[in-house]
């Protein structure tokens, strides 16, 4: 059963009464199916789609409801909201053409054929390329076969974004076991003038091309990529990408400066990860007129609440040396019955802290665990919430024609 017999006039039937089965109990599911006349094997494929594109609401929205998926090629697949960036500063770097080798299902040639790109998807394996022709039918045209053969020669860049699974489905992290190899992709960049790749958040910096751009991102707190722009695609060295609710903030600099360091302050804030893994805290500091309390560490302690999206602030009420004994007393003396735990610097487990803490009060608080010169801390403290409910002010980008404009503190140095 492949996704041919889903295209059919029966299994497309038999996938609209999938989808209005599909989250339940899939043992009853299945049994409707068949008791509606739909053949097991047709039952199953449709059942396996329904649950799919449910699942794939988290990284496509709506849309997921028109588009076809694999099991691995929706874990592997860039979210709809990262893509339509990536394609919007290709658009914006004067990039018209683009193959994109290594498509997977085609999430990033859907979002590049969106936004005017004349796109062609490679894709090794026939099951994904068959699942990316349809999901780009009358948007981008797919060609199943091996990325390191295929001629880029006709197209203004080239995307890659590499398997980092074995053949077993386990995560790869070392990129001599990427799919295309790490070796084609560098190499690769290296030749064409214009390349961007989809790599890991925690790539190693030492790995990237001379002269590219490595752009950390993040969706909702959490960093889901960085991609390296390569060639002619270069602007700075290090970027990190925030994307809040949709909306982008850009922060971009060296990725050498040191921040400041010096005492704690009335606030401290805690960076976006996309923003640490860019290597951008110094830069991160400069646009809150904050310093770091210890230099290893990348909470920013700072004298008044500066409104920012690139990561978050607190009101700190005490920094108090680190003691378990001492904390709870102190605790328990302000009613706190709920902690937020956060920790950069401190070995502890959080979940085992907030038992150890025995809390039984009404307040709720957030707590910091860290250094401060070298010295373990805890940090008593309130979340601020900026003015409209966004810890921003400003003009945020809004990932529309130039991804990069507008951003609340773009600190280029
Ligand atoms: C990480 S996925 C791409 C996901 C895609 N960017 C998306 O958002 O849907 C990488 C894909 O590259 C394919 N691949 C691996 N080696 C390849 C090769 N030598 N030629 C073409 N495709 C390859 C894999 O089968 C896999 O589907």
């Amino acid at each position: 059963m492949d996704l041919h017999d889903l295209r059919t006039p029966d299994g497309e039937a038999a996938l609209a009464a999938a989808t209005d089965l599909a989250g339940g109990d899939p043992l009853a599911a299945a049994a409707a199916l068949r008791s509606a006349g739909v053949p097991p094997d047709l039952a199953a494929a449709a059942l396996t789609q329904a649950t799919l594109r449910r699942q794939a609401v988290a990284k496509f929205g709506a849309s997921a409801s028109g588009m076809f998926f694999t099991r691995a090629g929706l874990e592997q697949a860039t979210r709809s909201v990262v893509a339509r960036r990536r394609s919007a500063r290709l658009v914006a770097a004067g990039v018209r053409s683009l193959a994109d080798l290594g498509c997977g299902i085609g999430a990033d040639s859907l979002a590049a054929a969106r936004a005017g790109l004349r796109v062609v998807g490679v894709e090794l394996d026939p099951a994904t390329a068959a699942v990316a022709a349809a999901n780009g039918a009358g948007l981008f045209s797919v060609v199943q076969g091996d990325a390191t053969t295929f001629d880029v020669s006709g197209f203004d860049a080239v995307f890659c974004d590499p398997a980092r699974r074995s053949s077993g489905g386990r995560r790869v992290f070392d990129p001599s076991a990427y799919s295309p190899s790490w070796d084609f992709v560098s190499g690769l960049a290296a030749r064409f003038p214009r390349v961007a790749v989809k790599v890991a958040p925690g790539f190693d910096h030492a790995r990237v091309p001379a002269g590219a751009e490595t752009e950390l991102v993040s969706v909702d707190r959490d960093v889901v990529e960085a991609t390296l722009w390569c060639g002619a695609l270069a602007e700075v060295p290090r970027r990190a990408t925030v994307l809040r609710a949709g909306v982008a903030h850009s922060l971009t600099g060296s990725g050498l400066s040191a921040a400041p360091v010096g005492p704690v302050g009335g606030y401290l804030y805690d960076p976006d990860g996309a923003v640490v893994r860019a290597g951008l805290v110094a830069e991160f500091a400069s646009t809150v007129g904050g310093r770091l309390g210890d230099p290893t560490i990348a909470y920013v302690w700072a004298d008044a609440p500066v409104p920012t999206s690139l990561g978050r602030c607190f009101a700190v009420t005490d920094v108090v040396p680190f003691s378990l004994k001492r904390l709870r007393t102190l605790l328990r003396s302000r009613d706190v019955g709920t902690v937020e735990i956060l920790k950069r610097g401190s070995a502890l487990d959080p979940a085992q802290f907030r038992r150890d803490l025995r809390l039984a009060g009404q307040a709720s608080i957030s707590l910091l665990l860290t250094r401060v010169a070298g010295a373990p801390v805890a940090v008593l403290a309130t979340p601020i919430t900026f003015e409209g409910g966004q810890e921003s002010a400003g003009n945020p980008g809004d990932g529309g024609a130039d991804p990069r404009e507008g951003p609340v503190h773009d600190a280029s140095v």
